[in-house]
């Protein structure tokens, strides 16, 4: 059985943030909404690994194929699984909300502004922090969320992540940095049966979903952000002439 040691809780991170309510610190998510491949590949997974449970209620697939250069056609054929719902509906599922809160505990909430709403480093660290735990009902817990009522639906991928932390390290995860190589030292949640991703590719699926949810979250800011752009450059064009046309009124002033 090979084990690796997963660079979990503050990998790369100099930065951190505070969950909600904790102080687990979290890993920090530099998004690119200019990666078109990556929001792509992001959007596949959440509509394939979340949108069972959970909703995207306030985005049109359309929207999302418009954004991130998908052909509609591809999106019809394969990101939506439902025949009744067309393109230019919202991203809803038909799980019903009451049955799903028996199920789960808690109802799987919307999430088209989740990465607003606790910020992507908390989602991005969420979704990798996911432990075997026997008292769960789902057999797992998780670092940033104890007692989660969501199963951990990448386990798959990530392999089955054993917890040999104290209930300390747990709270405080080990952010303890190698200044020489930049990672982890010691870690002791452990990859114990490996997924079908390395260590690297899992954190990369995750960065794309989280990517493509921070789009989700905000579609209009690509657009501002050229926007913002194209404005400054042409205040700056006219500057030019309302300096050009200041000196004109003042020439015989002086
Ligand atoms: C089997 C159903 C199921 C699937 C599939 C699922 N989730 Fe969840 N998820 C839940 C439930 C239930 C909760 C509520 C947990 C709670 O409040 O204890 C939840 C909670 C969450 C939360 C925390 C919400 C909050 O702010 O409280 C996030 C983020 C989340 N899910 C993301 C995802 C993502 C991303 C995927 C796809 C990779 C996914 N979920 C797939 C059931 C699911």
């Amino acid at each position: 059985m090979k084990k690796f040691v997963i660079t979990l809780l503050m990998a790369l991170a100099p930065m951190t943030a505070s969950a909600a309510g904790g102080t687990v610190p979290l890993d920090s998510f530099e998004g690119d909404l200019t990666d078109k491949a990556s929001l792509q590949r992001g959007m596949q997974t959440f509509v394939n690994r979340c949108m069972g449970c959970h909703e995207a209620g306030y985005q049109r697939f359309e929207r999302s194929a418009q954004d991130l250069g998908i052909p509609n056609e591809l999106v019809e054929q394969y990101l939506i699984f439902d025949p009744e719902i067309k393109i230019g509906q919202h991203m809803t599922n038909a799980m019903p909300t009451d049955s799903a809160a028996g199920w789960f505990g808690a109802p799987p909430p919307d999430l088209t502004l989740e990465a607003r709403l606790r910020g992507p480093d908390w989602v991005y660290t969420y979704l990798r922090s996911f432990y075997q735990d026997e008292t769960r009902p789902w057999g797992v817990n998780n670092v940033v969320f104890p007692s989660v009522g969501m199963p951990n639906v990448l386990e798959d991928l990530q392999g089955k992540v054993v917890n040999h932390c104290t209930p300390e390290e747990l709270a405080h995860g080990h952010d303890e940095i190698d200044p020489l190589t930049g990672k982890t030292m010691g870690g002791c949640l452990v990859i114990d049966e490996a997924g079908s991703q390395s260590v690297e590719e899992f954190d990369k699926t995750v960065y794309d979903l989280v990517n493509f949810m921070t789009y989700m979250a905000e579609p209009s800011r690509l657009e501002s952000e050229s926007l913002g752009t194209k404005v400054l450059i042409f205040l700056a064009i006219l500057f030019v002439f309302a300096f050009a046309l200041k000196k004109e009124y003042w020439k015989d002033v002086h």
